[in-house]
């Protein structure tokens, strides 16, 4: 027996209305996003980063992996290169690499951004220079999964990645950001992480900083982006770095040349990004697709997993250096 109500025949035309903007809509909605996508992904920016912006880029953390790549990228699109990072040695080799590959000039900062106090040293190191472009790339994570209160030297490992990952940023925007304005141009690229995007279980300290950089690159591009300045958030799922330890690119963990090419497409096109095709499709399944909830719990057993191998090899290696320990 099938029971129907008949609607009456004044509500046939608004609810056939309806159904049409609704279906139209979704199809512009969609039309929109593939047209996005393919202005991004394909046609993408190129030419924006060029030293019209200004003659000198600034690279943090420039002499390994995602920063270093940036400098050989920006070098190669013709600005000058200043070279901020830790150890003098590994500043002059990449330096001397970059002026001998890409015949530009290029300076260089020995500084440890764990300290608060290096900043002076810093401003006077960057007199004079007209900068068009700032990479806030510089960053410490964990140096294996692990939960907060059983974090080796948690009191000293606390500061240092707060001083490594959220006052690099805020400071080196503090030196280089009033130049720009200035001129009206110049564009600041603030390497966060997909880490930031949702909270990650035992590797919380570094997920939480790097949530701050998202936060302060995108309310920083608000204020300012009406003063030609671009600020943008860059947040990578795993990069091939020694950071990761990963050594195989594959295509959802690329190396760090092919990371940042893809990257620079992006500036101007988007103030939040996760910089590389497959990262963006995984981002977009992370936070549209699946809640949360569900993120945090297989985020939280694949770190503790990690963990647990990490502790594993870490005894085998001291009980075969016969340095037993409880
Ligand atoms: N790799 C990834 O999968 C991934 C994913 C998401 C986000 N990120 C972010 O991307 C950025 C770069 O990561 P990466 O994987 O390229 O790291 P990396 O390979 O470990 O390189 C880090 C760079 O920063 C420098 N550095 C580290 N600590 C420093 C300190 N205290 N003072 C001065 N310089 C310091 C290192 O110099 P030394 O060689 O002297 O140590 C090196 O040049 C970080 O902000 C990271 O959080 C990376």
């Amino acid at each position: 027996m099938s029971c129907s109500v008949a609607l009456p025949e004044t509500l046939h035309a608004p609810l056939l209305c309806v159904g049409a903007c609704t279906v139209g809509g979704l199809v512009l909605w969609l039309l929109w996003r593939l047209l996005s996508g393919f202005r991004i992904w394909v046609l993408g920016n190129g030419r924006l980063l060029s030293p019209e912006l200004g003659r000198w880029a600034v690279v943090t953390g420039a002499t390994d992996g995602i920063g270093k790549s940036y400098a050989e990228e920006l070098a190669r699109r013709g600005f000058a290169l200043m070279l901020i990072s830790r150890s003098q040695d590994k500043l002059d080799d990449v330096a001397k690499s970059i002026e001998e590959q890409y015949n530009v000039e290029t300076r260089t900062i020995a500084v440890d951004f764990g300290k608060s106090d290096i900043y002076p040293k810093i401003e006077a190191g960057l007199t004079g220079l007209e900068i068009g472009v700032l990479v806030n790339n510089v960053g410490v994570s964990y140096p294996y999964p692990e939960y907060y209160l059983h974090v080796p030297d948690l009191d000293n490992f606390i500061t240092n990645m707060i001083n490594v990952n959220i006052t690099s940023v805020c400071q080196m925007t503090r030196l280089v950001l009033p130049r720009m304005v200035n001129r009206s141009k110049g564009v600041i690229l603030n390497i966060s992480s997909a880490s930031g995007m949702y909270p990650v279980p035992l590797l919380t300290v570094y997920s939480s900083t790097k949530a701050f950089v998202d936060f302060f690159s995108r309310g920083l591009h608000e204020e300012y982006r009406r003063q030609g300045i671009i600020v943008q958030s860059v947040l990578p799922f795993f990069v091939v770095t020694k950071m990761t330890r990963i050594k195989k690119p594959t295509l959802d963990k690329p190396t760090p040349e092919r990371y940042v090419q893809a990257e620079l497409t992006t500036v101007g096109l988007q103030d939040q990004t996760n910089g590389y095709f497959p990262h963006a499709v995984m981002g977009w399944f992370t936070t549209k697709l699946v809640p949360s909830f569900l993120v945090m719990f297989f985020a939280a057993r694949m770190n503790r997993l990690q963990r647990t191998g990490y502790l594993q090899r870490r005894k085998q290696r001291e009980l075969k250096n016969g340095l037993k320990t409880d």
